[in-house]
């Protein structure tokens, strides 16, 4: 394996792993079986965790039945991405929605060559592994057409934008993306046992159906939010209601403090009332938008015993979705964010004002101008999330799922800085990402 690490180039050295290890890649007996393991919420193990940070490692253990991604014929690379950190859902949507199953998954093909160039000429397809059906798994689609007030019934396994757990990327200007696909963190063999770094297989096929490169990258996605440690039958949030449903609670809570009938008008969805970027609502007029209900009115509850109150909401003491290096330099998501008042200060736009690299990291490493880091682009075109990854997963992350990407691409974890990912000979090493006047050949804004 030593060997393998060391060869120059990346394309011979997928391939040459591949050769070796045909199928699948388990190479490790940390890899725990969950059916033997009876708790609530259980994941892979780390391999890196323990490693310095960017270390090199040698081993690919691929989780449990997945096996490694189709070989390509070297002369193409793809990178992909899901455009969030964590995408956070309902587990039932039989009382009200906040947000439904939606991860966007996004990906850059690129011509490998001494000029290489990002292409849109060829198809790109992805499936979740190991996760065919959502329709099984959570109730979303009884209340989908009423939720979201739509024309027709939503066919089962369909997301809100007409893509499904697998099928074909839609081409952009440089990038291909399925947006909205509706993904739950339950596998089809463990429909119990949440797996929040879910992985996709990412496929780019010439016209002709020939493979030319692929790639495995996390759709993050987690229903973990814990309302009931307040919000129980008679819970701290509302001591004296008790219908036996947390979500029922805590419309009735809304019922008794804004005179409205959402218990009556079952299911609801928060956002028809309180405008939400990421659904595209505009809200009622007159009504705050939701992030800011939700902070605002929660500014003063305190952290679980995990010390994290974001995690309170957010997923969660269990998921963890902060698991990048800024996780593992010790930051919080307040040093990001701020406190919870902070996140409802008046004039704030949610899921428009948002942290920036730049408050921490020097300014050649910041977002393109008016531009949040999953629209920047940097090297060439090339998007920041590609080289590193999501926001909360910024490589290296501390969930082994998250870093088989770079692993599949360059052999370790870590930013994609093997410029043999894309080029075939060694470049100008002044002229590569962050150097020169690469950095803001974008245009436009956000
Ligand atoms: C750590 C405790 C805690 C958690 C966790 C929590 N809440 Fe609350 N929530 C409260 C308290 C306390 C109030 C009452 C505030 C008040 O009396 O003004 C409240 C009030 C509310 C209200 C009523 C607001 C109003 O005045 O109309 C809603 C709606 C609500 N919470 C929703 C949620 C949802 C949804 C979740 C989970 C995503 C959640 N809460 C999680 C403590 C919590
Ligand atoms: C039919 C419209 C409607 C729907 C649906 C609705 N709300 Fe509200 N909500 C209001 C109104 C009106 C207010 C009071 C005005 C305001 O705070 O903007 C309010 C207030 C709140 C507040 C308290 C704000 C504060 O500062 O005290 C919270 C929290 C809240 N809503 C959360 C939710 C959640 C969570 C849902 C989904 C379960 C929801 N709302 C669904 C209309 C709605
Ligand atoms: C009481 C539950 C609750 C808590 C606690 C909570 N959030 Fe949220 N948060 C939500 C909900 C619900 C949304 C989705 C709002 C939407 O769809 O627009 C959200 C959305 C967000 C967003 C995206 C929208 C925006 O405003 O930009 C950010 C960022 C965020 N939260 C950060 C935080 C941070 C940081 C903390 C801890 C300081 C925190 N949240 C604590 C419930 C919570
Ligand atoms: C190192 C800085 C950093 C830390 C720490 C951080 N965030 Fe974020 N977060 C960001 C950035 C940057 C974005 C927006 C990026 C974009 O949309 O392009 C973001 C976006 C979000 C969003 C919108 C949805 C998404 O996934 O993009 C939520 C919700 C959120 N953060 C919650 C949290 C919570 C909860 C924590 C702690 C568990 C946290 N963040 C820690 C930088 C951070
Ligand atoms: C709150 C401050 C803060 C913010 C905001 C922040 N970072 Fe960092 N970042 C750090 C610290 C601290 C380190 C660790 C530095 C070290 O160990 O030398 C780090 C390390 C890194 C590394 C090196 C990882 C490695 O070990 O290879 C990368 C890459 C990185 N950050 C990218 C980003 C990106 C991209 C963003 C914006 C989405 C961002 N950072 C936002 C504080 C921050
Ligand atoms: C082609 C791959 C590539 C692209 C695209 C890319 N980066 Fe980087 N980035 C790197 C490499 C390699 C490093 C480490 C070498 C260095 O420090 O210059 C790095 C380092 C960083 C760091 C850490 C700097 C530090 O203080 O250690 C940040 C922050 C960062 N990049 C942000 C961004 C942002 C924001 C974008 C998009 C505008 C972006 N990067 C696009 C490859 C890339
Ligand atoms: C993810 C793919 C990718 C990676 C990784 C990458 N590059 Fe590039 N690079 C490109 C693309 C695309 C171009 C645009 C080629 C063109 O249109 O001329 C480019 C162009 C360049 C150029 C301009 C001259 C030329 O050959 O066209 C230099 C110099 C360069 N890269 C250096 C680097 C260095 C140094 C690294 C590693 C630290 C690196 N690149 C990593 C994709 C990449």
């Amino acid at each position: 394996m030593s060997l393998i690490t060391r060869l120059p180039i990346a394309g011979t050295f997928l391939v040459l792993i591949l050769s070796l290890f045909p199928g699948n890649l388990l190479l490790s007996e940390r890899v725990v079986d969950d059916t033997t393991l009876g708790l609530e919420r259980q994941y892979m193990p780390v391999i890196a965790q323990n490693a310095p940070v960017g270390a090199p490692t040698r081993t690919l253990p691929l989780p449990l039945g997945t096996g490694a991604p189709p070989p390509g014929n070297g002369q193409y690379a793809i990178i992909a991405w899901n455009d969030l950190g964590m995408h956070c859902m309902d587990a039932d949507f039989e009382d009200f929605a906040l947000l439904p199953p939606y991860n966007t998954l996004m990906a850059q093909v690129v011509r490998r060559g001494d000029e290489p160039k990002i292409v849109t000429d060829v198809q790109v397809e992805y499936r979740i592994l190991a996760n065919t059906t959502s329709a099984q798994k959570v109730n979303f689609w009884d209340y989908a057409q009423k939720l979201f007030n739509l024309n027709a019934p939503l066919p089962p396994d369909i997301g809100l934008k007409g893509f499904g757990l697998q099928g074909r990327m839609r081409a952009e200007e440089d990038h291909f993306i399925a947006e909205g696909i509706p993904v739950t963190e339950f596998r089809d063999d463990y429909p119990r046992t949440p797996y929040p770094y879910q992985i996709a297989e990412v496929v780019a096929r010439s016209p002709d159906g020939d493979i030319l490169a692929s790639t495995q990258t996390v759709v993050p996605v987690s229903s973990e939010m814990h309302c009931e440690s307040c919000h129980q039958d008679n819970g701290v949030a509302n001591p004296d209601i008790a219908t036996g449903k947390v979500k029922q609670n805590i419309l009735l809570l809304h019922d008794r403090e804004e005179e409205t009938q959402l218990f009556e008008q079952r299911p609801v969805l928060c956002a028809s009332c309180h405008a939400s970027h990421a659904l595209g609502t505009s809200g009622r007029p007159g009504v705050d938008n939701l992030s800011r209900v939700m902070h605002g009115t929660h500014r003063e509850i305190s952290a679980g015993p995990d010390g994290n109150v974001c995690y309170r909401c957010h997923p969660g003491p269990q998921t963890r979705c902060l698991r990048g290096a800024m996780a593992q330099a010790g930051h919080t998501c307040q040093d990001c964010h701020g406190t919870l008042a902070d996140m409802a200060r008046p004039g704030r736009r949610p899921w428009i004002d948002e942290p920036r690299c730049s408050q921490c990291h020097a300014s050649e490493y910041s977002e393109n101008p008016g531009r949040l880091y999953r629209f920047s682009k940097g090297h060439k075109g090339i998007y920041c999330q590609a080289c590193h990854g999501s926001q909360h997963a910024i490589y290296p992350s501390r969930e082994y799922n998250d870093n088989i990407q770079s692993f599949l691409l360059q052999g370790k974890a870590g930013t994609i800085r093997d410029c043999l990912v894309c080029h075939t000979n060694p470049p100008d090493a002044d002229e590569g990402p962050h150097r020169g006047d690469d950095h803001d050949s974008d245009d436009g804004d956000d």
